[in-house]
């Protein structure tokens, strides 16, 4: 069943509309650390309020196991529903622990995070890492409804915001020219509530189609990959080296490489290609390397999940809208891209 995806910014009146109809015997809601103000902010006074450390080394089977045994100690039955409120780990885990607790409870969605309004909460992935493998255990299980709202951005730090905004960009780059320039000629620093909530709608959008035409990722999901290539290296090259970054950085830096792909292989528009690489080099600033971090990086391209036999593997780009899936890439072409990255980004 697809998921209802509501966007308001009165979250509170959106819940007990939900509850009302859903009538469910118990409510649990699971926040972290951080987002617990945000949760009891709600006024579910009725709620049982299950709390995980934050962050996402706590994505991890001690506080999945600790959800479980929370519903199981205060009663929770097929007929009860769980209300995840918090960035994408919390969502992440909220919903695999509903997903599978009792062969599986309702749950809703209540990102907090930009990041978990425009990905994590909507289309249904849900999990822990494993063993150091983000995502590792999992499974597709889609949230009975995603509340999405922009009241929550405001306290986020600056970085966080940014992190959203390079899904937005990926999103607007698998949709079309102007919903990419609406985002391209966006002030950061002046957005009000409603106006954000315009352009989230707008992103997840894209996300929601996608999904509704491939939910289990064989086909055409894949689209949304891009730019996670190359930026899950700058991510995995970044953690090893003792210097991480967060996600949405590494994705942007991600989203120029594999750009100057698109226009390597599918003729993608240099003059968009610019553009988009002058925005991330302005808000994002660079990510440095130097040829010497070319065999490291590749190796880690080659041994992604997208990897098929240890082949390098994008979804690109031709213009606007109009994505190739599964695109095999050599290392030397991979090798020619990282170099006009450099070059665009200034390093
Ligand atoms: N984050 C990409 C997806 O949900 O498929």
């Amino acid at each position: 069943m697809p998921q209802e995806i509501i966007f308001s910014n009165d979250v509170a009146s959106v819940l007990q509309a939900q509850i009302l109809n859903l009538r469910p015997a118990g409510l649990f809601i699971v926040a972290d650390s951080n987002t617990l103000p945000i949760a009891l902010s709600l006024g579910l006074t009725q709620a049982h309020v299950i709390t995980v450390p934050a962050g996402d080394d706590n994505k991890n089977l001690d506080s999945l196991s600790h959800i479980w045994t929370e519903l199981q100690r205060n009663g929770a039955t097929r007929q009860s529903l769980l209300l995840s409120v918090g960035g994408g780990m919390v969502t992440d885990i909220g919903g695999f622990a509903a997903a599978t607790f009792k062969r599986g409870i309702r749950f809703i969605n209540v990102p907090t995070s930009l990041l978990g309004a425009v990905d994590a909460a909507v289309g249904g992935k849900t999990g822990i890492n494993f063993h150091n493998l983000k995502n590792e255990i999992g499974a597709f299980a889609p949230a009975h409804a995603v509340i999405i709202s922009s009241c929550f951005l405001g306290s986020l730090p600056h970085s966080e915001l940014l992190s959203g905004f390079a899904e937005m960009i990926k999103h607007a780059l698998l949709c079309g020219e102007p919903q990419l320039s609406e985002l391209l000629a966006t002030d950061l620093a002046d957005l009000d509530p409603e106006r954000t909530l315009r352009l989230i709608r707008t992103s997840v959008m894209v996300k929601r189609d996608i999904v509704l035409k491939d939910p289990h990722e064989s086909g055409i999901r894949k689209a949304l990959n891009l730019g996670h290539t190359a930026g899950h290296a700058f991510e995995s090259f970044a953690l090893n080296a003792g210097r991480p970054v967060p996600h949405g950085f590494a994705v942007a830096w991600g989203l120029v490489t594999e750009l100057v792909l698109s226009h390597m292989r599918f003729q993608f528009s240099s003059q968009l290609l610019h553009q988009v690489a002058d925005f991330i080099g302005q808000h994002f600033g660079p990510f440095f390397i130097t040829c010497d971090d070319y065999d490291a990086l590749l190796s880690i391209m080659a041994h992604d999940k997208k990897s098929r036999s240890g082949e390098i593997n994008c979804t690109l780009l031709s213009r606007c809208g109009q994505f190739h899936t599964d695109v095999t890439v050599s290392p030397d072409e991979m090798t020619a891209a990282l170099d006009i990255y450099r070059d665009l980004l200034h390093i």
